[in-house]
């Protein structure tokens, strides 16, 4: 100290608090938008959100205890600046009704309009509140945000499986109070079909590839053509009873606790018969088959997972079954097998036999792999156009939003600003309605014994009407404008249930 002086001392302390209080201003101002994993879908809400919001505020008031006079003043100045910069009392307000993880409060920049986005229920009746955003696994049917104001958008997001929300949301009853939608769908106003696709360079990368020599190598130790991993077993998709039909002719090493028949190597065991999906070993373990079964845990226009994605990127040809449409993405011609295109079981079987045996039809299904080898315009299309990106990957490092989730707010920011300016000119507001077509799934089918999907299913006939149900309950209580406790909406909804009993409904399904 003696080296310095005392004044300097002075100087360089006030000068590191300074910093310090100046880099915590920073971090709490700017990090809410950044901050990715914030959007990392549920389900523990309420206490992520408290949690990170402490462990941030405490930092500050560390710093703030210990700061001397002159340096509380200049952050009582910037706080002005923060509160004229949040108090921005033009700004419409969306507020995010069934939330998602982390839908943290923060103002939306989206290109050259803002919104506040925020997750306070009591902004309802806010003269700026214009838009309801709601993630449709953590929708409760009786507790909407009512009396409706006019103009007031309601937006519904899932990109999750439809198992994953009642499935009240595949009923026009349901969907119809809804305004813009952002789903898997193609047809929904937002469409995230590729949310399990990083980009493109992910997809041609040859990291995890094994060479169809030393395939052939492992195939003759024993390693069985096809590999089959899941842990939802009795799926929607009845993917199970298409993998025991398939082993009739075919082995399938089958390691998650469906089908299970071989066991995972201790160093990727995590739980019971799991392997840590995520990790390089997982995907070297994978890429050493030829084939990969890529079944869907529902059958749905243009739901696909990393089940589909995976093989594709390590080099597995992924046997699919799924989307009905997944041709329309799929990188090329010869990329996959799909379910659909066999008329038997036994048809499929004979193909992958085929492809076993003769290694230059089976590399043709890997060409695709190599550079300019994805020839799908569509699909190349769909994930140029995307406003959103996994900035890990060059090509998406230029994307607006850095996942659908902020993306999808400034979808129905824009909406909200576009409405306004209608109405400030007097002119039409556009009309906004979400439809069966944006979101919704039929009803599953059962393989029969050929391997062909065409049962009726009682159980999910069941679940589907006992949806469709909860939809007609909450559209009747909507459509009075009125909140009801969950007493009265059960009531409701058994009283519905009880009348499909006395009128037959499940037979007279079944029978059709
Ligand atoms: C912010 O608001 C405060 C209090 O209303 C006011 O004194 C100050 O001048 C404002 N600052 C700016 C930059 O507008
Ligand atoms: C929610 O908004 C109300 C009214 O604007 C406000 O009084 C309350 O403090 C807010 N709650 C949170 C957690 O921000
Ligand atoms: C619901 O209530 C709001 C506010 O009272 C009103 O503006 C709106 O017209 C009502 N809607 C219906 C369908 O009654
Ligand atoms: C392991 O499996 C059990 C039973 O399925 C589950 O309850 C638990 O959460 C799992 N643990 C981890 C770390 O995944
Ligand atoms: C796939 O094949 C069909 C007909 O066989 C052809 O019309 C289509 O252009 C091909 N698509 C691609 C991506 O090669
Ligand atoms: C939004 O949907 C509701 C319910 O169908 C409808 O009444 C309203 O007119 C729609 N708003 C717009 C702006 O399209």
């Amino acid at each position: 100290m003696k080296l310095f002086g005392r004044k300097f001392g002075k100087v360089l302390f006030l000068g590191i608090i300074t910093g310090m209080v100046f880099v915590g201003f920073f971090y709490v101002l700017y990090n809410p938008e950044s901050d990715e994993s914030l959007y990392n879908v549920p389900h523990d809400v309420d206490k992520v959100w408290t949690e990170k919001q402490e462990a941030k505020s405490t930092g500050l008031t560390r710093v703030m205890a210990s700061a001397p006079v002159n340096v509380l003043n200049k952050m009582e100045e910037s706080r002005h600046l923060v509160v004229n910069k949040t108090r921005e009392p033009e700004l419409p307000i969306l507020v995010w009704w069934a939330k998602v993880s982390g839908s943290k409060d923060h103002t939306a920049q989206c290109g050259s309009v803002q919104c506040t986005v925020s997750s306070n229920q009591s902004l309802l009746g806010h003269p700026n509140t214009q838009a309801f955003l709601f993630y449709a696994s953590q929708i409760i049917p009786y507790r909407l945000p009512l009396p409706r104001k006019q103009n007031t958008l309601w937006a519904l997001m899932h990109e999750e499986s439809p198992k994953n929300a009642d499935a009240m949301f595949n009923f026009d009853e349901t969907l119809s109070l809804f305004n813009l939608t952002s789903t898997f769908k193609r047809e929904s106003d937002y469409p995230i079909p590729l949310h399990f696709l990083p980009s493109l360079e992910w997809l041609e990368n040859q990291k995890f590839m094994v060479s169809v020599q030393q395939k052939n190598k492992l195939r003759q130790q024993g390693l069985a053509p096809v590999m089959y991993v899941q842990s939802d077993c009795g799926a929607p998709s009845d993917r199970d009873t298409y993998v025991k039909l398939l082993q009739k002719f075919i082995t399938v090493d089958s390691y998650g606790p469906c089908l299970n028949n071989k066991e995972f190597p201790k160093t990727l065991k995590f739980n019971r018969s799991m392997a840590p999906m995520h990790s390089d070993e997982y995907f070297e373990f994978s890429a050493r088959y030829k084939f990969v079964l890529a079944m869907e845990n529902a059958v749905c226009d243009d739901y696909m997972t990393e089940k589909l994605w995976r093989p594709l990127n390590i080099g597995a040809v992924p046997i699919v079954w799924g989307s009905p449409r997944v041709k329309d993405f799929l990188p090329s011609n010869t990329s996959a097998l799909v379910v659909n295109d066999f008329a038997t079981v036994e048809e499929l079987a004979n193909f992958i036999k085929y492809l076993d045996s003769n290694d230059e039809e089976y590399k043709k299904f890997l060409t695709f792999k190599k550079r300019g080898g994805i020839t799908n315009e569509f699909l190349l299309t769909h994930l140029r156009n995307r406003d959103w990106g996994n900035r890990m990957y060059p090509s998406q490092r230029t994307k607006p939003y850095y996942s659908f989730f902020p993306g999808f707010e400034c979808f129905i920011c824009q909406k909200v600003h576009t409405i306004n300016e209608k109405l400030e000119r007097g002119e039409k507001v556009p009309n906004y309605q979400a439809s069966l077509s944006h979101y919704g799934c039929p009803v599953p089918k059962k393989f029969n014994d050929v391997g062909k999907a065409t049962g009726n299913s009682e159980n999910w006939i069941r679940a589907w009407r006992s949806g469709q149900n909860m939809g007609i309950a909450m559209k009747h209580f909507y459509s009075q404008n009125i909140t009801v406790s969950r007493n009265i909406y059960d009531d409701y909804w058994k009283k519905l249930k009880n009348e499909d009993k006395t009128n037959n409904f499940l037979q007279k399904q079944m029978e059709q």
